[in-house]
């Protein structure tokens, strides 16, 4: 792998930098910019270097249709403030453009193309879609580790069509992830939240085998509460997921990796509402379960005071509402309580789990930090991660 930190003469070349923009949304107001702060430094290096920069990124999925909601508009906003520079962001049709439109017809410092995601091409890792992007620039720059687990054609595809580097953020994100799994000290829990059981199955499955305790929290531990016979009334869970429930389960047990879903609950009839500490037997029909109860935390509490390794992903429950963000500060408290005593080497990763952490301005106390969610997963599990396999 390449870094563009040690290429020289960049001098006017054309980069083509994909990035993680994938930043939260709500009204048209970024909540949370972690994941742009982080790559100014790549950013600024490279207008040091006098390059022209075409930036590639998504935000959200939009399965490829054009969704208003999810244009990076506000996010060329933000980065024009913080670069202090001419950023504009280029919502032609990408196959209406052609290499010498860019910074010409376009004429500012940065330019960006507005969501990738809104051409389906993209997620099909399309070769001519590849191709044509490729042709807008002299390099490609990938510095969006977080990405880097989808074989998608900005990520992977294009590496064929063009000198192909590694961004800052890349590198330092997989220095840091080989350091941990080099040294990583037994016992190991991985505390595990999201909502979608299906898109983390495989890593799950692959890391009990390494780990000691896996604490199922957040939406996807419903399918395990209602798996075990509870009711979870109008709580979000996955469907058709039983099989992949009872899969880990057995898995779990085999592999002698101890299992820990929720016994107790926060329940509430809406989002906003107040909050309600029930037993997961106790679930009325109308309730929805928002964060993990006293008990629970107690256990987990307990687990972290016996580990020696933490990864956490994703947060425990619903903590945009203050009422329900109690379990996850108790689990952050308790982390950082053993690390700063060196009891403890943690480690955390997710979009989500890194804007709770923002929130509480705690971030800084963890010992490794990822924007990462599932890239920070797979590779933790050592599987070969596409995008790092293109610049190789
Ligand atoms: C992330 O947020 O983990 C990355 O941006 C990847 O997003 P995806 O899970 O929608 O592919």
């Amino acid at each position: 792998m390449r870094s563009i930190f040690k290429e020289k003469n960049l001098n006017y070349k054309k980069i083509l930098l994909r990035l993680d923009l994938n930043v939260p949304i709500e009204n048209g107001e970024i909540s949370d910019t972690t994941r742009i702060d982080k790559i100014l430094p790549t950013l600024k290096f490279l207008i040091q270097q006098k390059t022209k920069i075409i930036i590639i990124s998504h935000v959200g999925r939009p399965k490829g249709k054009i969704i208003k909601d999810l244009s990076l508009k506000p996010i060329s906003e933000d980065l024009k403030k913080k670069l202090n520079a001419n950023v504009k962001l280029i919502t032609e049709n990408i196959y209406q453009i052609e290499n010498k439109d860019f910074f010409e017809r376009f004429n500012e410092e940065v330019l960006i193309l507005e969501n990738i995601r809104f051409y389906a091409e993209e997620e099909k890792n399309d070769h001519k879609f590849a191709e044509h992007l490729a042709s807008f620039g002299d390099i490609y720059v990938n510095d969006a580790f977080s990405c880097s687990h989808r074989a998608h054609a900005s990520i992977q595809q294009i590496s064929k069509y063009l000198p192909s580097y590694s961004g800052l953020q890349f590198d330092l994100e997989v220095a840091a992830l080989n350091k941990i799994t080099a040294e990583i000290e037994k016992p190991i829990t991985c505390i595990i939240g999201g909502s979608k059981i299906s898109t983390k199955i495989d890593v799950i499955k692959n890391l009990i085998p390494k780990l000691d305790n896996i604490i199922i929290v957040g939406g996807m531990a419903n399918n395990f509460i209602e798996y075990f016979g509870n009711n979870i009334g109008k709580s979000i869970k996955e469907k058709n997921c039983n099989e992949i429930v009872a899969e880990i389960i057995s898995l779990s047990k085999k592999k002698e990796c101890k299992l820990i879903y929720p016994d107790d609950v926060l329940v509430s009839k809406n989002l906003n509402g107040l909050s309600i500490n029930k037993e997961i037997n106790q679930i009325l029909p109308d309730d929805m379960i928002l964060d993990i109860g006293p008990k629970t935390i107690k256990k987990i509490v307990d687990i972290i005071d016996n580990t020696k390794t933490i990864l956490w992903n994703g947060p425990a429950g619903y903590f945009e509402n203050p009422n329900f963000a109690n379990g996850s500060i108790k689990i952050a408290k308790k982390i950082i309580e053993n690390n700063k005593s060196n009891k403890i080497f943690s480690v955390v990763g997710g979009g989500d789990t890194v804007s709770l952490l923002n929130n509480l301005k705690i971030v800084s106390n963890f010992n490794f930090v990822s924007t990462a969610g599932g890239a920070f997963l797979e590779y933790l599990e050592g599987k070969q991660l596409p995008g790092i396999t293109a610049l190789n």
